[in-house]
């Protein structure tokens, strides 16, 4: 088999970005960060205070002048997200987006414009994609489809330390409240909601360390690959 699509689906804190980018990297393959996506489209909508609570004529009209990228950083090779031309790869981590990217991913129009065009990202094979409806929405016929999760504490402890690193300041149970909601609101949305594909792998991460879990992908996608 030549080329093949990685889907990566899952919730928050299971180390999907970090294996999906590392798997990417392995194979020669462009590394999709959905999320990305959801979070600068939310920066959008707050810097041009559109609001956002529903779809509306406004907001759909926002999303066709919208130009959503990747883009390789200058100074250190990493892909950045960018926002109509600028980067905006720091700013779609902050605190304002983490609190309203949520709900702006349950907006059908912001969904049916990302989708497309994630789909037409992955027209030529070679990605890993990652994210929550990947496997049953973006490429449902990717070759292969991995769905990961990991206990909540241990969730929890990974987003707090990741913070950490980057100089934000939480407390573990503001974290763990976080992901508590994120996960009702991506998991209950009517459109795209968070759902293990059927034909997904699962792999529970809680006990893995990064590393293995990065090998047990790239050994299923080896496989298929050399299938
Ligand atoms: O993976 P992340 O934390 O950067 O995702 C940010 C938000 O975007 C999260 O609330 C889920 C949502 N999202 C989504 O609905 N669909 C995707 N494919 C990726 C992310």
């Amino acid at each position: 088999m030549g080329k093949i699509n990685i889907a990566i689906d899952g919730f928050a804190g299971c180390g999907k970005s970090t294996t999906a980018k590392e798997v990417a990297r392995r194979f020669g393959y462009l590394y999709i960060d959905t999320g990305a996506m959801y979070r600068a489209v939310t920066l959008h909508f707050l810097k041009e205070q559109i609001p956002f609570e529903k779809d509306t004529e406004a907001l759909t009209k926002s999303l066709q002048k919208l130009e959503i990228d990747f883009v390789n950083g200058q100074a250190n090779g990493k892909r950045t997200v960018t926002l109509n031309g600028q980067a905006v790869e720091k700013e779609i981590r902050s605190p304002e987006v983490n609190a309203a990217v949520s709900p702006v991913a349950t907006l059908v129009s912001v969904r049916h414009a990302l989708v497309a065009q994630q789909q037409r990202m992955a027209l030529r094979k070679g990605v890993v994609m990652d994210g929550r409806d990947i496997g049953t929405v973006v490429l449902p016929d990717a070759e292969l489809k991995v769905f990961m999760t990991a206990n909540m504490d241990i969730r929890a402890e990974r987003r707090l330390a990741e913070m950490q690193r980057k100089g934000m300041t939480a407390t573990l149970e503001e974290v763990k409240e976080n992901l508590i909601l994120r996960d009702k609101i991506d998991s209950t949305r009517a459109e795209g909601p968070l759902r293990k594909a059927y034909d997904a792998i699962e792999i529970d991460t809680s006990y893995l360390k990064i590393e293995d879990q990065i090998e047990i992908v790239v050994d299923l996608a080896k496989k298929l690959i050399s299938a």
